[in-house]
Formats: C-alpha cells, sequence, structure tokens
C-alpha cells in the first residue's frame, strides 16, 4: 500500500489525542524570499499545470498534496508529494503549520455527481474545507480558495432581482434552483464555504483570496470513461470520449446553453499574478474566466468536431445527438444557462486579460488527448461500450 503522508525526518508527532500526525519540518523558517507554497489537490487537473508552473520559479518550496499524482509530470525536486487526503486526520494541522500559503483545489466538481451523491459533493466542496478556513486563521496563513462560477447559478441577475449580461463578484446576485433541484447542492456548499471565509477575513483577520474560474479547459481535464475513470465527465471530456471511439457527442437538451471558456495555461498566469500580489487581493473574490469565448455547447461541439477532423481526417464523421437533461443526468439537475464573467476586476488587480481563443486551444487540446488517449481506447473494448449517458 502507498504510504498516506510523508514522514519528516525529525518524527515528532502531534500532542493531539488520536492524532497519529507529525508535524513535518516545524522548526524551517519562511523565508522573506519564495512563499512556502502548500497546494491541496494538486495531482487534480488545474494542479498539474500550476505545480510545474510554480517549480519553475526561484527558490521554488512547494508542498503538494494529494491521494494521486498521475497527472503530475515526474521530477520537479522543488515539489515534495505527500500522498494523503485533506480528511485523513492532522493532515491539515501539519499542511498549515509549515506552509505560507496555502492554495485549496479539492472538490468534486462534476455535475454529474451533484444530484447522484450530493453528501460526498457537500463534503469535499464545504465541510472538510472548513477546519482548513480556520487553521488559517489561527496560524496566519494566506489562503488562496478556488470556489466556483456556479455560485452565479442559472443566470446572471442584478442586485434588482433583474436579469444583466455579466457575472459580477461584488454585484451580481447569487441564483440557485429549489433545494430539491440538487444540481445546485455544489453552488450552495461552496456558496456558504465562501461566505465562512468572508466572515474569517473581515471578522478572525484571516488574509484570503477567492478565485472562481469559468469553464476552464486544457489537457489533462477529468477522465476518460472505461479508460481512466467512470461516469460523465465535464463536457470537454465527455465530447473528447466520443471522438476517441467513434460514438456520438451528446448535447443535453439540444446544446443551446452557453459557457465561456479559458485555457488553463492562461488562468494558471493568473493565478501565479494573484500569488504575486497579496495585498491587491488580499479580502477580493475574483472571477477567471474569457468573455470572448462565450459560446453554445452546440457550437463548442462543432469546433470539437473540427479540430479533431483536422487531426484524424480519416476518421468517420461524428454525429451530434440531443438527449434531455433527465435522461442524460438524471432527476434534479438543473442547468446554468448562459454564464459570462465580468473580466473588470482581474483586469485591474491583476493587469490580466486572456487573449487565447477556442479555435487556437483546441487543436492543442485535441492532439493531448490523442497522444494520451488513443491507443488505450483502440485495446479497450470497454472504453467503447462505455458511453456516458446514453442508453
Ligand atoms: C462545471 C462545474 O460545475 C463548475 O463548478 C465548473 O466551474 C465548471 O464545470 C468548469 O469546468 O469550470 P458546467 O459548465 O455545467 O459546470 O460543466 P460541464 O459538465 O462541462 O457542462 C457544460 C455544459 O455542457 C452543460 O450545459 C452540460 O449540460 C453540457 N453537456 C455536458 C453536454 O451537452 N454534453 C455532455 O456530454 C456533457
Amino acid at each position: 500500500m502507498r504510504p498516506k503522508f510523508s514522514v519528516p525526518a525529525d518524527g515528532r508527532r502531534s500532542s493531539r489525542p488520536g492524532r497519529a500526525v507529525v508535524q513535518a519540518n516545524l522548526t524551517r523558517p519562511p523565508t522573506a524570499q519564495q512563499p512556502r507554497i502548500a497546494i491541496l489537490g494538486a495531482g487534480g487537473f488545474i494542479g498539474s499545470h500550476l505545480v510545474p508552473a510554480l517549480a519553475l520559479r526561484p527558490g521554488a518550496r512547494i508542498v503538494a498534496v494529494d491521494v494521486d499524482f498521475d497527472k503530475l509530470p515526474p521530477g520537479l525536486p522543488e515539489v515534495e508529494r505527500i500522498q494523503a487526503s485533506i480528511r485523513d486526520p492532522g493532515i491539515l494541522d501539519a499542511i498549515t503549520a509549515r506552509a505560507d500559503l496555502v492554495i485549496s483545489l479539492t472538490a468534486l466538481c462534476n455535475p454529474a455527481l451533484y444530484n447522484t451523491r450530493p453528501l460526498e459533493v457537500i463534503d469535499a466542496a464545504y465541510t472538510d474545507l472548513v477546519p482548513l478556513v480556520k487553521l488559517c486563521a489561527e496560524r496566519k496563513r494566506r489562503l488562496i480558495h478556488l470556489s466556483t462560477c456556479e455560485v452565479y447559478g442559472r443566470r446572471a441577475l442584478g442586485a434588482d432581482g433583474r436579469p444583466s449580461r455579466r457575472m459580477d463578484e461584488d454585484r451580481t446576485a447569487l441564483c440557485l434552483g429549489p433545494v430539491h433541484r440538487e444540481r445546485w447542492t455544489y453552488a450552495a456548499a461552496k456558496q456558504l464555504l465562501e461566505r465562512v471565509i468572508w466572515a474569517y477575513g473581515r471578522h478572525g483577520g484571516l488574509a484570503f483570496t477567492v478565485v472562481r474560474p469559468f469553464n476552464v479547459i486544457g489537457p489533462r481535464m477529468d477522465f476518460i470513461p472505461g479508460v481512466d475513470g467512470q461516469g460523465i465527465p465535464r463536457v470537454l471530456a465527455a465530447f473528447m470520449h466520443a471522438l476517441l471511439t467513434g460514438g456520438d457527442l451528446v448535447l443535453v437538451d439540444g446544446g443551446r446553453q452557453r459557457r465561456s471558456f479559458l485555457y488553463v495555461d492562461e488562468f494558471v498566469n493568473a493565478l501565479l499574478r494573484i500569488i504575486d500580489r497579496p495585498d491587491p487581493c488580499q479580502g477580493q473574490i475574483i472571477n477567471l474566466g474569457n468573455d470572448k469565448n462565450d459560446v453554445s455547447i452546440r457550437a463548442l461541439a462543432g469546433k470539437m468536431v473540427s479540430a479533431f477532423r483536422a487531426q484524424r481526417p480519416g476518421a468517420s464523421a461524428p454525429r451530434l445527438r440531443t438527449r434531455t437533461a433527465a435522461a442524460f443526468y438524471g432527476a434534479g439537475y438543473e442547468d446554468s444557462v448562459v454564464r459570462i464573467p465580468s473580466m473588470a476586476k482581474a483586469a485591474r488587480l491583476l493587469d490580466w486579460r486572456p487573449h487565447i481563443s477556442l479555435t487556437q486551444m483546441l487543436p492543442p487540446i485535441v492532439a493531448d488527448y490523442l497522444a494520451r488517449y488513443e491507443s488505450r481506447v483502440a485495446g479497450n473494448p470497454r472504453a467503447r461500450a462505455t458511453a456516458p449517458g446514453l442508453p
């Protein structure tokens, strides 16, 4: 069995009863140059891009925490990998003891889970992270927390409840559906954690920045069903699965819903700016998205088919097929109709504006999926048999 997390050389143990936890390297003083950064959920999609970017920085000191690191490139001597769940007793205690800055990326952020495993979704987005917020406040650690654009809910609403075009961090009302629409469990849990972070910031001295990502896409996102995961991944991986297996691309409710897609490299660039600008970003909630890449899901499907066919001209023409949301996701699903970020705050605080269009980003993303999965899908009848959400 793989070790749960690394044990430091001095081997000291926590004095708290029931916590067989090692307080790792507490004696190492933080330096003024580079903060010691702990990244929770470092082995996921975002972490697999953020950690290598941070590791390039001179003097980088990174503690990467996750249950597995399959997506993280090997090497990276600046990165200490701690294989653990944030639910493991004492792990948050040990991590916040030694980090100057904690970046929290952990969540079950896949809409197919919100109405099928809502209790796990709520725990991952809220319950498991409240102790982290408290520890960061007590120990005066800076917290950069990744929340979600889902907190805005169905559509952008102004303070007067009327529809508005963009989702603004400090003005837009948060519009979730009724409780029996379990789609919103994730958004509600994420929103409540934002409010806890805010309250600790305002009343408990917590230094924080909350980030709301808007449909960040890129290589290593999610999984391909039947190959390295089961179920329905987010739309990019769901469409890639169909393209790789010669199946149909499913348009939920006809694909009229819209999303604004941001390339992961530009997202990571913005995160680095947040890390480097603690003062202007202190106590702020910041959207990170690309309003110029607002498209319908049907249009996304068309663009992905084009990018795929440019690289595999001999492949049979993929078909688009409509399914109802109830048939695809089950009861309790409900969709965001349109999601366009206000970009003003990110531009002002970070001097950041993304430029990469969908037409530019899709070819390298498709190429990456082909390189990683094509041979694994070809020799794997389970991948072909597993058409997510299709009867
Ligand atoms: C999800 C998460 O809930 C957000 O927290 C997260 O910020 C966001 O992804 C993200 O990637 O940033 P959502 O955009 O609804 O939100 O996730 P997707 O599963 O990628 O779905 C996008 C749209 O495509 C939805 O309207 C969905 O119904 C549709 N879809 C999905 C299809 O039409 N076909 C599919 O095969 C899969």
